[in-house]
């Protein structure tokens, strides 16, 4: 099918994500559209511990462990799901975490619902900081580090989202799996594909991009910004790409203008903000083709792709391989704005 194998030039990896995960075909939404549109279902890759998030931590988690580190660190929004997988994950082998969450107040910090009870039932040690702090949250990372290892500890920091150029490897790893999905469908690989997919900290949207151009395959990556702007992705995913191939010696070329490609335009009213119009969507998409999406990425990257076909039924091809990425336990903390646009 393609000449090489993701797992044999990767480097080691825990089997932490159920995977494969199941491909399945959108059929209302797709007679609807006038177009294939298809479902990889990385929301399947387990039920506490799903989401893309796993696929990267599959990497990282298993270099903490080969640095001898007993605590990972890392940071994200209240409700981030990375944090969470990330808790999980730690649990799972043993070791302790340390989750460094922005909140408006940090005096106050929110109620423990969705990825944040989960979180503490996984025992991780939350610290809250404010959204000033976090921008500068690089200074947080070596004051926890600090703390950590005058306490005879050995961190590991796990950047936001999982998202350098170790954790991409999971997404690479993802594309290959995903030839293998789009070779069963009709007209196979010699049929364009074109993957859509939610972008937060640019993580799997580079993994996908390097894993399309090692294996050579017939695909566009579509991603779906849900914060910031196509400047900031086209440096935050070029950085991450253009650092794996220089730390891998991954022999492709790469080009951030041609290979980067941000659907601009549905951030909405902001990062893990929903409009009316997006919650209403993921209410029938639930409702119509039993797929639940959640309302900070994947519902705000599936409402970006229907707004955009409905601009042009051609505008991804004729196959879409839509990517769920997970995150249903950010609509928990939601249900006070969705239930009003239920009746
Ligand atoms: C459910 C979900 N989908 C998509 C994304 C975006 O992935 P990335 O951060 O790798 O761009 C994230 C995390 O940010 C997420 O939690």
């Amino acid at each position: 099918m393609h000449p090489i194998s993701i797992d044999a030039i990767a480097p080691p990896r825990l089997d932490l994500a159920r995977t494969p995960t199941p491909l399945e075909f959108l059929t209302h939404t797709s007679r609807e559209m006038g177009v294939d549109i298809y479902v990889k279902r990385d929301d399947y890759t387990g039920m506490e511990l799903s989401g893309n998030k796993i696929r990267k931590l599959e990497y990282i988690m298993a270099d903490a462990l080969a640095s001898g580190a007993d605590t990972v660190v890392t940071c994200g929004g209240a409700q981030s799901n990375h944090a969470r997988a990330t808790a999980i994950a730690a649990a799972k082998l043993g070791l302790d975490c340390r989750l460094i969450l922005r909140t408006a107040d940090p005096a106050a910090p929110p109620a423990p619902d969705g990825n944040i009870l989960l979180n503490y039932m996984a025992g991780a040690q939350i610290v809250w900081i404010t959204p000033e702090e976090y921008r500068h949250r690089e200074d947080i990372f070596q004051r926890e580090e600090t703390l950590l290892r005058q306490q005879g500890r050995n961190p590991y920091s796990i950047p936001e989202g999982a998202s350098n150029a170790l954790g991409a490897w999971g997404y690479i790893r993802a594309m290959e799996e995903l030839a293998g999905d789009i070779a069963q469908l009709p007209e196979g690989l010699e049929r364009r594909t074109t993957i859509v997919v939610a972008t937060g900290s640019g993580g799997t949207t580079a993994g996908l991009i390097l894993g399309t151009r090692l294996l050579d395959l017939n695909a566009r990556i579509a991603a779906v910004n849900v914060c910031d702007d196509r400047d900031y992705f086209l440096e935050a995913i070029g950085s991450i790409c253009e650092t794996a191939i220089a730390t891998y010696g991954l022999n492709i070329s790469f080009d951030r203008e041609r290979d980067i490609d941000i659907v601009d335009g549905y951030v909405g009213r902001g990062y893990a903000l929903s409009r009316p119009e997006e919650m209403s969507l993921i209410i029938d998409t639930a409702r119509r083709e039993g797929l639940f999406l959640d309302p900070v990425y994947t519902g705000k990257a599936f409402y970006g792709m229907i707004q955009e076909l409905k601009r042009d039924p051609r505008c991804f091809g004729e196959r879409i391989i839509f990517i769920h990425t997970g995150g249903l336990f950010g609509l928990f903390p939601q249900a006070n704005e969705m239930v009003p646009l239920m009746s």
